[in-house]
């Protein structure tokens, strides 16, 4: 149980929460105790099954839609949270697309998708976070193991959370005196629809071996990772990247 706050319960938004890495943490914050605001792009049927799997297990959560680059729907995010719980203590940015192609077939619009997406909805994100996170609070954002990794086709993905890791110490410090950290996760090959989606069975296996650890993360590996960054143990760990990723560096 999460009780950074004496008082009161806790309060999360998890953009992202529809699938994979999200709805892990959605679900894992929810067991911690905290009401969860679980944030879709698409799938609202899919984040609908995450608040009712929330709410079946004794937990309170509501799902917000919207593209995470649109600052008013990032707005109306916080909204809600601030509406039906009283404000906001913990956010968690997992939504993130990702488009692979080398730089010299790259189609520039596509570029401009995901920088949308993963720079602009990150500082959408992240704008509000600072804005509205009470203390003590938590903002983890998303990075990549590719960052370090370096590998071929990933240019676009890799220079979008390239910009992640680059504004997380910069958000920390900007924050000082509020009693919030900003880290963010930089997850390795870990088995969700990102990840596995467009992959023969040969490469899948192939990055399982990656880590010495020999194995795909799950996303319930990256929530755990989470979870300590946005608990009470995880609270002097301010600005940094976290790569969960099984030992691949
Ligand atoms: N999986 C990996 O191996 C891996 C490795 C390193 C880093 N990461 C990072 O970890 C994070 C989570 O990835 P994942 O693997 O869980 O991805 P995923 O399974 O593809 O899920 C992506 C989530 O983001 C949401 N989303 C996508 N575009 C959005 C938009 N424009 N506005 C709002 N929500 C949007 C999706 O909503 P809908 O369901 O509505 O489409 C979905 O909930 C991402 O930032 C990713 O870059 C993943």
């Amino acid at each position: 149980m999460d009780t950074n706050n004496n008082d009161t319960f806790r309060v999360a938004i998890v953009t992202g929460g529809s699938r994979g890495i999200g709805r892990a943490t959605a679900l894992r914050l929810a067991e911690g105790g905290y009401a969860v605001v679980v944030g879709y792009s698409a799938n609202e049927a899919e984040a609908d099954k995450v608040v009712a799997q929330i709410e079946e297990r004794g937990g309170r959560a509501v799902a917000a839609g919207g593209d995470v680059s649109d600052g008013g729907v990032v707005r109306a995010m916080f909204d809600t949270a601030e509406q039906e719980y009283g404000g906001v203590d913990a956010v968690v940015h997992a939504a993130g697309q990702m488009r692979l192609a080398p730089v010299a077939e790259l189609d520039l619009d596509d570029l401009d998708r995901t920088l949308r997406v993963n720079v602009r909805g990150t500082f959408a994100v992240a704008q509000q976070a600072a804005r509205r996170l009470r203390g003590p609070g938590a903002l983890v954002l998303f990075s990549t193991t590719v960052v370090p990794l370096a590998f071929p086709t990933y240019g676009a993905y890799s220079a979008s959370k390239g910009a992640v890791e680059a504004l997380t110490p910069i958000l920390a410090k900007e924050l000082r005196g509020r009693d919030v950290t900003v880290n963010a996760v930089a997850p390795g090959p870990t088995a969700t629809d990102m990840f596995l989606d467009g992959k023969s069975e040969e490469q899948i296996a192939g990055l399982a071996k990656l880590p010495p650890l020999e194995r795909l993360g799950t996303a319930e590996d990256i929530a755990a990772a989470v979870a300590f960054l946005v608990g009470p143990d995880g609270h002097w760990v301010n600005g940094q990247v976290l790569r969960a990723n099984g030992g691949i560096i």
